[in-house]
């Protein structure tokens, strides 16, 4: 007997077979274009999943094809039951669900975070307990771009099938940088074979995949010993690449003048020592950053008058 679930999966499968195979339908008189329209919505919700009848089977297929790569992202991280974990874009939650089986008979913490809304109520709900009731999983909606943890707080970080979508890889990482601890590793996972296959089809037509320029940037934002290793998935036997990140020594910021800098200042404080280390950081910028910070910090100032002044009504 089929359960509920399995028949409307099996009927998605047979709709979209037949929307890939009907060139256009005429509805109304209006032609309609089903396989375009099929690819450019897998596209938009690979990017981000929504609340939609594609946002789901998007999200299926990413359970289909990716299980293995988040498995071994998760692997490969070498996780230890006290280690603080972040899952940057867990999509519908597989890397999470494995990360949180290792760090639950210890102090260790999961993190996850995603651009997407419906991948947000998806991991609440598939991890209620361990949310709600047990505090081990913490997921946010958040951009790669502003992570809501403290700085080197991070022991490890993974994530598969994401960067592509990263709308500033700067930004990004600098952010990811940020965030990791002094000692800690990153471990991305991704089947080239395989996105070759899904760009070719348009799947990736909101992405930009190429793992050379993803390592470059690793590098020149302060990543150290970043390498590509080539892997066989020990159960199903399928390849796949896997790129090592590490965060040893940061910066010395003890030059800096001392503060008490707000979250938003330590960042860009961070980010001055980091480029000015692997000198990317032009005159210009330097002088705009600093007029930022000092900027920044004459609305806080105001800001603590304003309070002062109210407090005292
Ligand atoms: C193709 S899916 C991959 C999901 C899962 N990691 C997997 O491999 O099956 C990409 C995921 O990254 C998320 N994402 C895309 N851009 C992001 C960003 N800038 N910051 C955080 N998450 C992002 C999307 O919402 C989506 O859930």
């Amino acid at each position: 007997m089929l359960s509920i679930r399995d028949m409307s999966s099996k009927v998605s499968s047979i709709v979209l077979k037949g929307l890939k195979k009907a060139s256009s339908v005429p509805i109304l008189g209006v032609v309609f274009r089903p396989y375009p329209w099929y690819i450019e919505h897998m596209a938009r919700n690979l990017k981000k999943p929504t609340d939609s009848f594609m946002g789901k089977y998007a999200m299926k297929w990413m359970v289909q094809k990716n299980s293995f790569l988040e498995k071994n992202a998760v692997k490969l991280c070498n996780i230890e039951p006290n280690h603080t974990v972040l899952e940057i874009g867990f999509g519908p939650g597989v890397g999470l669900s494995h990360a949180y089986n290792i760090v639950k008979g210890g102090k260790g913490k999961i993190y996850g975070i995603d651009s997407s809304w419906f991948a947000l109520d998806m991991a609440e709900h598939n991890f209620h307990d361990q949310i709600f009731e047990e505090t081990k999983m913490f997921v946010f909606q958040a951009n790669v771009e502003s992570i809501p943890l403290n700085t080197n707080t991070v022991d490890r970080v993974f994530h598969c099938n994401c960067y592509y979508f990263w709308p500033s890889m700067r930004k990004a990482m600098r952010e990811i940088y940020r965030v990791m601890r002094p000692g800690s590793l990153m471990i991305t996972t991704l089947d080239i074979k395989h996105l070759e296959k899904v760009k070719r089809k348009g799947f990736l037509k909101y992405g930009y995949t190429d793992p050379m320029k993803y390592m470059s940037c690793l590098e020149n934002y302060g990543f150290e010993n970043v390498r590509m290793e080539y892997k066989t998935d020990a159960d199903t036997g399928q390849d796949f690449q896997v790129i090592f990140a590490e965060v040893l020594e940061k910066p010395d910021l003890s030059s800096l003048p001392e503060e008490e800098d707000d979250e938003e200042t330590k960042k860009l404080k961070m980010m001055i020592a980091i480029e000015k280390k692997y000198g990317l950081l032009a005159e210009e910028d330097e002088i705009n950053l600093k007029k930022f910070i000092e900027k920044q910090r004459e609305e806080q100032l105001q800001a603590e008058e304003y309070d002062k002044k109210m407090n005292k009504r």
